[in-house]
């Protein structure tokens, strides 16, 4: 591959802490179906996060493993060693939730294969060799920044909706959402970085997002009235539509035009990961997070008076 256009096109400065998996678990016994109470819809909205995720992050862990060999900034590659990581403890820990759901009733295993084979259809390396499996990497690494984007985007508004614990959705569910979205605004910089150190064209950069919000808005909207069906409950409440304007208009769901909000903002040249939500918030998160606690990755909180 050629060398970079600009290896030094970013800097660590500002965000000098390193990026690393932490080994969390999550015990989800006690978890119930709708673990948003009365909240049927948004259960399962999140619950596509159980189902899709892993695939993704499971693709993009490859990607950039498969992107590593061409980084010679030792600061990168640490960053993008890291961000590795934490995907695969990302789609170990919802395969988990997904598990939990599965063995109470919600049967997802069929579309979950399907997702699957899809993702590694679609995205796997496709076994190509040379400038083909150049320009392939590349254009990964591009899709799956436009993706990151939207993961942060999603993160930030996890660890800000407090409306979340108000109406009381699992503990445990909730530190799992809540421990992603943290670990997403942290290494929210990595993959459109190495993007950028790889080849960092706009036309690419662009091109991509645009197909990474065209994907992702039915995916999600595809996997969640699918999930809403299989819901073997009794009593689902009321009609979808009601619940997804309730839900929205409650805040107890993030608004779906930011598929399209966001995009202008992406989209600007000027635009870097970094001016993205607080990185003060999430890492503040990720030190009381339950999980990331007893992953012994955190330290505890200091005494009064210390
Ligand atoms: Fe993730
Ligand atoms: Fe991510």
């Amino acid at each position: 591959m050629n060398e970079p256009v600009d290896a030094k096109k970013r800097t660590y400065s500002e965000e000098a802490h390193a990026i690393n998996a932490r080994d969390v678990s999550f015990s989800f016994d006690s978890v119930r179906m709708h673990y948003i109470p009365g909240e049927v819809l948004a259960t399962h909205i999140v619950n596509v996060m159980h189902l899709v995720l892993p695939e993704g992050e499971r693709a993009m862990a490859q990607a950039l493993s498969e992107a590593l060999p061409y980084i010679k900034d030792e600061r990168l590659r640490e960053e993008v060693q890291g961000f590795v990581g934490q995907e695969t403890m990302h789609a170990n820990s919802h395969e988990g939730a997904r598990k939990h759901l599965q063995s109470i009733g919600l049967d997802a295993e069929g579309y979950v294969n399907k997702v699957a084979w899809l993702v590694d259809r679609i995205l796997g390396d496709h076994g190509l060799t040379g400038r083909a499996k150049e320009e392939w990497l590349k254009e990964r690494l591009g899709l799956f920044a436009g993706m990151e984007h939207f993961t942060a985007v999603l993160g930030e508004w996890l660890l800000n909706a407090d409306i979340l614990e108000e109406v009381g959705m699992h503990p445990t569910m909730l530190d799992l959402v809540r421990w992603h979205g943290a670990e997403e605004v942290e290494h929210r910089s990595v993959v459109y970085d190495a993007y950028m150190y790889l080849d960092g064209s706009y036309a690419r950069r662009a091109r991509t997002a645009v197909l990474a919000t065209a994907t992702l808005l039915p995916l999600f909207i595809i996997s969640t009235a699918y999930l809403f069906q299989k819901d073997p409950s009794q009593d689902k409440g009321r009609n979808w539509p009601w619940q997804f304007v309730s839900a929205t208009v409650r805040g107890v769901i993030p608004k779906f035009t930011v598929f399209f909000t966001e995009m202008p903002r992406y989209l600007n040249p000027k635009f870097h990961p970094s001016q993205l939500g607080s990185m003060d918030t999430a890492l503040r998160y990720l030190a009381h997070s339950p999980a990331a606690r007893a992953s012994g990755h955190s330290p505890a909180p200091r005494a009064e008076g210390q």
